[in-house]
């Protein structure tokens, strides 16, 4: 298709709502046109908040001395597996703070090993490691692994991290998994202070170069707690809701068949923020199922919605929202990226 860098940067300026609500419009029927109708849902588990990472907008980083820090016990994380399997989600996403070690390799294996027999599609969100771990975690049973590049800019990205971190290998993990075999998914924050509307263009122009199959974005929210606080632009909730909404949109005509997820940054700017998301062109949904007792420390940023606590109103709720904008929530399915079961040809496979 014929968007070039120019043409995603123009897209990502319209203020005009007319134009807005075309734009939304159409990305919204390429979702209908690639993906089908239906919501993918997948439960999300926090499974620790521990982190390694010292990344300077986020709020379980290293030094943030307030957090109280936990790690999900093994029962827990199979109860959250079964509790996701009993609510209808047939995938669930493993997100913790990314943690380099033997033991928290093993410990991921033997959670894969213990729910295999649910059959569950799982999705991986354990940050930066090493090809042997990635592979490790895909023999044991892994399918799918996110990892936001959180901006394709080396620059903006120096600016937003200690000088430990490395944009590439952040990048380079993306490529390893990649040749791993998994459904590879990446993504950016938008809203950030100092970051320009070309620089997301650049953003959308990366998740194509490296052939993304899922997207995961949302813009950046502040949390008193970090040092990018101080930076901010101060741009108004629904300034940032709005970036976040015309990213899915633009995503979603450049890339098409990926699937994007319509993330709870969204929720924390406007409660029917996910729901927007969806009619902006997003596809997946991805309903918080981590014990309630955690939630309130895997805090992000600022205002992170906890969802319900009770799993079969949280589904009641989902559902509602859902039949509202006139969409209903795929349970059942684990919900195979379009993009990826055409490019790896898996015949009769339906996502
Ligand atoms: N605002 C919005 N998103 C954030 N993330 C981390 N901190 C923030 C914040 N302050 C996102 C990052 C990360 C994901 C798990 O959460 O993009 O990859």
């Amino acid at each position: 298709m014929g968007f070039d860098e120019d043409g995603i940067a123009r897209m990502l300026a319209l203020e005009d709502p007319d134009a807005l609500a075309a734009l939304f419009r159409e990305a919204r029927a390429v979702k209908l046109a690639e993906c089908g109708p239906g919501i993918a849902v997948r439960g999300l588990v926090e499974a620790g908040n521990v982190c390694a990472k010292d990344c300077l907008y986020c709020g379980i980083r290293r030094s943030n001395a307030r957090v109280l820090r936990y790690t999900m016990s093994m029962a827990e994380l199979v109860a959250a597996a079964e509790t996701a399997r009993r609510i209808g989600y047939a995938s669930i996403v493993l997100q913790g703070g990314e943690l380099e070690s033997e033991a928290n390799t093993r410990r991921v294996e033997e959670f894969l090993a213990r729910i295999a027999p649910l059959g569950l599609g799982v999705t991986l969100s354990l940050g930066e490691q090493e090809p042997a771990v990635y592979r490790r975690w895909r023999e044991a049973g892994a399918a799918r692994y996110l990892l936001r590049i959180e901006t394709s800019d080396p620059e903006l990205y120096s600016r937003l991290h200690p000088p430990t971190c490395s944009f590439s290998r952040r990048r380079d993990c993306l490529v390893r998994l990649r040749e791993l075999g998994y459904q590879v998914g990446t993504g950016v924050m938008c809203a950030l202070p100092g970051q320009t509307t070309r620089q997301l263009a650049r953003d959308v122009l990366f998740f194509r170069e490296i052939d993304a199959d899922m997207i995961g974005m949302g813009p950046y929210i502040p949390h008193p707690d970090t040092p990018l606080a101080a930076a901010d632009t101060g741009l108004t909730d629904e300034a940032r809701l709005r970036l976040g909404l015309k990213l899915i949109a633009v995503t979603r005509l450049v890339l098409r068949d990926v699937n994007i997820a319509a993330s709870t940054a969204l929720q924390a700017l406007a409660d029917d923020g996910r729901e927007r998301g969806i009619l902006a062109g997003a596809n997946v949904l991805m309903p918080n199922i981590t014990p309630a007792g955690y939630r309130a420390s895997y805090r992000l940023y600022r205002n992170k919605p906890g969802g319900g606590e009770d799993d079969a109103a949280v589904r009641v709720d989902l559902d509602r929202r859902l039949a509202k904008i006139g969409e209903s929530a795929l349970y059942g399915r684990s919900g195979d990226s379009r993009h990826y079961v055409r490019r790896v040809d898996i015949p009769g496979r339906e996502a």
